[in-house]
Order: structure tokens, then sequence, then C-alpha cells
């Protein structure tokens, strides 16, 4: 690992998040770390998670266990995904890459962003496996479909449209740090990157410090501006269902959608043929008094469970808010800001801790449940007051 603390030492993942905010500049870890507003819907993520308690079992046959699934029929090692996260090419240099070679060598499946710094073509070049591409919804239809066409033509195995960033939540730390890719080189910028040298001369040696999908494919952008600014005038806030039924027709694959919290929404997901949907609000960082998505994952999965795949995102943090995820219904969880901490911390064997970190607090922690199988997790592992 690319880091100068041994790995030996780093057991759970705050070890990686400290490195991390040492390691990357603070612009870049405001950007992960912030929620919108009063970051209420960020905290009550976490907060869900943790009023849940596990019912201890005892004397069960531990000697035998998997922590294997499948998702969109694919073997996976856990019951995970890495989710997609705008501007990770700006938390480590080439930092898309790192991600998805480590999610492809542990056997979960990596989303790479629209608003990625390394392009489709970059990722897809530099990593064995199939990744899913994570799709915004433009104002420009001829681009959105030619980012369909690169995603098909680079072998992307599942297409996510996300459905709640038509419009951009306030972010306040990203309007005070007057947030782009690549950086504005202001007074404070520079002080910040300098304060980072492993950061700065990493980004130093790469060319790839803009949106690498977008940069040099649509005419007359060479000065995004602010990410909001930029969101503002390309995002389409029309975006309707009849947008997710030509996308998924054009597209012809597995359909994935994300940011789902109503029942009715899903009812609509499920009906457009999807395979899979995604309870997300976005990591706490749109409509912020939104409920923790694993509080309204369960009016989603009795609407639709029995029709399509239910995951669920934000707020997993650790092998145990995996395992409580699965045994609250979801077949599988996304993580973004976890595995940014690793990836910030130490590039690719980075993030590979962070899926050995969270794969052995799952599998220990479904074995104290006294389960030994993905598929026999269910909700009778939650401890009830009697
Ligand atoms: C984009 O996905 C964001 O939340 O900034």
């Amino acid at each position: 690992m690319s880091t100068s603390a041994p790995l030996g030492t780093i057991t759970c993942l705050d070890d990686l998040r400290r490195l991390y905010h040492r390691r990357v500049p603070k612009m870049f870890v405001d950007y992960v770390e912030s929620g919108s507003w009063t970051e209420g819907t960020l905290r009550e993520n976490q907060r869900a998670f943790e009023r849940l308690a596990f019912n201890q079992r005892v004397a069960v046959d531990l000697s035998e266990r998997s922590t294997t699934s499948r998702l969109l029929g694919t073997p996976v090692a856990l019951p995970l995904a890495l989710a997609p996260i705008g501007m990770g090419g700006m938390q480590h240099p080439d930092g898309e890459i790192h991600a998805a070679r480590a999610a492809a060598a542990f056997g979960v499946p990596y989303t790479l962003s629209t608003m990625s710094v390394c392009s489709i073509e970059d990722v897809a070049e530099a990593t064995p496996a199939p990744f899913w591409f994570q799709l915004y919804v433009m104002r420009d239809q001829g681009f959105v479909r030619a980012l369909i066409d690169r995603a098909r033509e680079a072998g992307c195995s599942a297409l996510m449209i996300t459905l709640d960033l038509q419009i951009l939540g306030q972010r306040h730390r990203d309007i005070k740090n007057g947030l782009s890719t690549p950086p504005k080189l202001t007074l404070r910028n520079l002080l910040d990157m300098a304060r980072r040298p492993r950061w700065a001369t990493g980004m130093l040696h790469t060319s790839r410090r803009g949106f690498g999908n977008i940069e040099g494919h649509v005419s007359g952008i060479d000065d995004m501006g602010s990410l909001a600014e930029w969101t503002a005038r390309q995002f389409d806030p029309a975006l309707s269902w009849d947008d997710v039924a030509w996308i998924t027709e054009y597209w012809g694959g597995p359909i994935i959608l994300k940011g789902i919290l109503d029942p009715r929404d899903a009812v609509r997901a499920a009906d457009c043929g999807a395979q899979a949907l995604v309870v997300s609000n976005h990591g706490g960082r749109q409509l912020d008094g939104a409920p923790a998505s694993l509080d309204a994952l369960a009016g989603v999965l009795d609407a639709v469970g029995d029709r399509l795949d239910v995951w669920v995102d934000g707020g997993v943090r650790s092998g145990q808010d995996l395992l409580k995820a699965i045994a609250a219904g979801a077949r599988a969880a996304l993580i973004g800001r976890a595995y940014i901490y690793g990836l910030g911390a130490g590039g690719e064997a980075g993030v590979r801790r962070v899926l050995e970190l969270i794969a052995n607090e799952f599998d220990l922690s479904m074995a104290f449940c006294g389960r030994t199988a993905v598929d026999t997790i269910d909700a009778d592992i939650f401890f009830r007051r009697s």
C-alpha cells in the first residue's frame, strides 16, 4: 500500500478516513463529506443503522462460511457494489482507475460516474473486469446517446440512471470552497495543495485532471466553472419517466435506477423494466430532511420487492452496516464515502483495504448472529425487545 502507515495498523475505516483527511486537499474532502443544508439526512443515514441491534446466537457450527452472492446474475464476493462518485480522480491521481481495479480484484462491481475524471475509455483500458456506468441525464440528448454508445463500446455491463439529481442540493462547503475540477489556482488552494505533497506530485504526473467523459466530447466546454454552475446549465431539470423509457430501450441491457425513496416511484421503476433499483437519498446530499435510506427500504420492498432487485445506499460504513442492510431486505448495498476514504488514503490498495475490512466485519458479524451464508440472513438477526 502506498501509505506511510504500515498496512497492519489500519484496522478500521476510521483509520483510513483519518489518513484520507491528511492526504487530500480540503476542497475535495469537503465535497465528499458534505451533505446538503443542515446535513440532517446525512447524519440520519448512519443513525438508522446505529438504531438497529443484532441478536447474538451461540453454539452454531461456524466452520464453513461464505459471504458470496450474485448481483444482476453475476457472482460477487460480497453483496456490495461501489457507488458512482463524481471527481474520484481528484481524490487520488487516476482515482477511478484505482477504484475500478480494486473492485475487480476483490470481486465486486464498480460504477463509473458520468462526472468522473478518468473517462469511460480510460477505465475500460485499465481494468480487467466490466464495470457499470452511471448516467446523468443532460439536456443535450445527443450527448446522452453518445455517452450510452461509449459505455456499450467499452463493455459496461449495466447502466445506472440517477434519478434524484436533476437539480443540485446546496452543499455550503462546496460553495465556500469554490469547488471546481481542476481546482482554481487561488492562493488558498495552492497553500492547501502544497500541504499535501503526495497528492500534488501525483496530480502533476497524470494528465487526467478534468471531467474525462465530458471535456473534448462536448464542443464549447473548456471552462466548466464551478460544479454547481455546470450542473445547473447542463443537467436536464425536465427529466421524466419517458426519458427513463427511451434510455432503457436505447441501451438495451441491464438497467439500475438510483435515487428512489417513495414506493410509488418504485412501482414506476419496476414498470420501466429495470433489473434493480437503489433506495437512496444520494448520501444526504440532495433533499435535506428526507428519511434515512434504510428507513425507506421497507416501503419500497413491500411495493416492488418481488418484481426487481432492491438495493440500498447511504450510511454504510462497515460490514455490520452491510449486514443490517441485507437483514432489512436489501439484496445489496452500495458504498460511496467508505471507499473514497481508502482511495484518498492509498489508491487501489486503500480501496482493497476498505473492501477487506468490510468483508471481515460482515463475515464475523453474520457468524455471531448464527448465520453462515448470505441467503440465510433475514430480519430474525435483529434483536427485538420483549
Ligand atoms: C453528485 O453526485 C454529487 O452528489 O455531488
